[in-house]
């Protein structure tokens, strides 16, 4: 007998398009991420509408969509990442000029999914004459013409309040929990979750609370003047012969995730995963992870991952995250609802 299946389960399961649900959407891939645009589409029984871009001698750009989107929910899938020689400038400008194109093209609604939503760290004004980038993103986003936002695990979730509009804020925890509990089962005993600095100290409680194990917090402070010098102060914790899962939100340098599992191997730690929602990985993050003394790195594919496996070879774990995103756009699409796929716990 099969047993029941648990909401969070649920929740992954393919939510298939009606035949006349799916003649009002218009999904839409960037040039960033078009695999991950083609697994969502799959997993809602859909095909990706065409888009026509090129780029102009001096690197300006240019799109258009391949049908009519007139009276069409629009959905634009565009990574906000750097990929195959495009930087996070480009892609974010050419989803700027897919938005207009659709809002000028008399769509119904514009849904733009941005599973990394860039520039998010830069959330607040943390000393004089800054911008607060993270805002100005979203607020752009917004003045070309979309109707909602969709993104996952955002470096801070309260910029939703940038957008006056509906935000659907997609968790990878679902993914990354499943991912663990083979792990933690076998190894009961001795795991614990270990929060790399204060901003994930509340994520990670969800996720010791979730795998029922204990969570550790560890101090970070950046050096004000350069944001790549990591300052660890004494850390002491119960780690001694512990398997420490460190979770963050992004692996961009890897600076935060390797000085933490350094200083957690000198506390005596046996073993070190690391997880992260959006593996960014820019240099030198690859090879950093590689020399560190860190056993597994797992990741979703909300971003492109290009080199990562070359690097990492089997230490890598890339988890596909479709279903979250595929789901949530079906739930969006019918007028169902997200909150559900999370219990409600889609605010951390
Ligand atoms: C910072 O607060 C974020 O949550 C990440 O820890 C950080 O941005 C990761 O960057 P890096 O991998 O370069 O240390």
């Amino acid at each position: 007998m099969e047993l029941p299946l648990q909401e969070d389960e649920q929740s992954m399961q393919s939510l298939k398009l009606s035949l006349k649900q799916r003649q009002g959407i218009y999904l839409a891939s960037g040039s960033t991420h078009p695999k991950l645009a083609e697994d969502i589409a799959t997993f809602m029984g859909l095909e990706l509408g065409l888009v026509e871009r090129k780029q102009f001698p001096n690197t300006e750009q240019y799109v258009r969509y391949g049908n009519s989107v007139r009276g069409q929910h629009v959905f634009i899938i565009q990574a906000l990442a750097a990929s195959n020689g495009c930087s996070v400038n480009d892609s974010l400008m050419e989803l700027m000029l897919m938005i207009d194109a659709a809002r000028r093209s008399s769509a119904r609604e514009i849904t733009v999914v941005a599973p990394y939503m860039a520039y998010s760290r830069q959330d607040r004004k943390a000393r004089g004459r800054e911008p607060i980038s993270a805002a100005a993103v979203i607020q752009m986003l917004q003045g070309a013409g979309a109707d909602r936002l969709v993104s996952v695990d955002m470096h801070s979730p309260q910029t939703q309040a940038a957008f006056y509009g509906p935000f659907d804020h997609l968790m990878a925890e679902p993914l990354l929990t499943e991912a663990l509990k083979v792990r933690v089962k076998a190894d009961l005993s001795s795991f614990i979750v270990v929060s790399p600095d204060g901003g994930r100290a509340k994520v990670a409680e969800d996720y010791a609370g979730k795998l029922n194990i204990e969570v550790v917090h560890m101090p970070k402070s950046r050096d004000v003047n350069d944001s790549s010098k990591i300052i660890r102060p004494d850390f002491i914790g119960e780690v001694e012969g512990r398997t420490c899962f460190l979770i963050d939100d992004m692996i961009d340098t890897a600076g935060t995730l390797v000085s933490a599992a350094k200083t957690l191997k000198d506390s005596g730690a046996r073993r070190i995963i690391v997880g992260a929602t959006h593996g960014l990985f820019s240099f030198p993050a690859l090879e950093r992870l590689r020399d560190a003394p860190i056993d597994e790195v797992i990741v979703t594919d909300t971003v492109p991952l290009e080199d990562a496996q070359k690097i990492l070879g089997n230490r890598l774990f890339v988890l596909p995250s479709a279903s979250v995103i595929g789901r949530a756009l079906s739930e969006i699409a019918t007028n169902g609802s997200v909150s559900k796929m999370f219990n409600d716990r889609n605010n951390r």
